[in-house]
């Protein structure tokens, strides 16, 4: 899987943990300077220390990992990223919408808890939506523009099955905003997709099982981050393979 590089900047959301921390670790490795954020301002600096440090001792030049305080479910905390985002380093190239939680998985649909619904809708579907339009001025100034949905293949309405409908749901949504979004931005040289990262050994998919690691799950959401400009728009893919809506 190739694609550009051209040292731009990249806003990883969730990134203090997870596959988020591993897109953000390719990406500076890459030559992006990471915006690494995260709702706890301590984690995010912490983590992004620890990710500077790493790629600094493999002969890197220079910390290109910055911590960023961003709670995706909080519209506030969102203005105030934004905000510090346009003042420094005042430039966006790659946003990464990878913020995510399962407040129900298994939960029958037929037996919902709508609050858990509710809170999967404010983080993984609301959280992305807003930030992507909070950042939307600064990515339409980049010369190569790209979002990345971090979505899930139980977010597929295509093949669906059930349980989970709140986790599900919010991913389908997700998915539709990639094709809203993607077809709007289209003449502005947006590249915008959904990702499925498959099933990673994380703290969320790990104890169910999960056996794939990390950095696998990390590629193919990095791979569209880095999209060349003739790259797709509009898609939706695990490891670099389409997979359906
Ligand atoms: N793991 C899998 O098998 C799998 C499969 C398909 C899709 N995915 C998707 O991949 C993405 C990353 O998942 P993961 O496996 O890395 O999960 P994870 O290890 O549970 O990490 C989730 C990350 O999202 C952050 N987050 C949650 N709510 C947030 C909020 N309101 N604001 C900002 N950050 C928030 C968490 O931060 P805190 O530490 O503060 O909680 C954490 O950094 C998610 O969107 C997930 O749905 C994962």
């Amino acid at each position: 899987m190739s694609g550009q590089s051209d040292g731009g900047v990249a806003l990883v959301t969730g990134a203090n943990r997870g596959i988020g921390r591993e897109v953000a670790r390719q990406l500076a490795q890459r030559g992006y300077e990471v915006l690494l954020s995260a709702r706890d301002g301590e984690q995010a600096a912490a983590a992004a220390r620890e990710l500077a440090d790493g790629i600094g001792a493999e002969g890197g030049a220079g910390p290109r990992v910055r911590p960023l305080t961003l709670d995706v479910a909080d519209p506030d905390s969102i203005a105030a990223a934004a905000e510090r985002v346009r003042a420094d380093p005042g430039r966006l190239d790659v946003l990464v919408n990878n913020a995510g939680i399962g407040s129900d998985f298994g939960v029958a649909g037929v037996a919902p808890d709508f609050d858990a619904i509710q809170r999967a809708l404010d983080t993984n579907f609301f959280g992305a939506y807003r930030v992507t339009i909070a950042l939307l001025e600064l990515l339409r100034a980049s010369e190569h523009p790209r979002i990345v949905n971090v979505s899930s293949g139980m977010g597929g309405v295509a093949e669906m099955g059930g349980w989970s409908p709140g986790y599900r749901v919010s991913k389908a949504a997700m998915n539709a905003m990639t094709r809203i979004l993607s077809t709007e931005l289209k003449d502005d040289g947006f590249l915008v997709n959904s990702a499925c990262p498959g099933f990673v050994n994380t703290d969320m998919g790990g104890p169910m099982g999960a056996q794939k690691p990390v950095e696998d799950g990390a590629a193919g959401i990095v791979w569209l981050a880095t999209l060349p400009d003739d790259g797709p728009t509009g898609g939706f893919f695990r490891d670099g393979k389409a997979v359906a809506f």
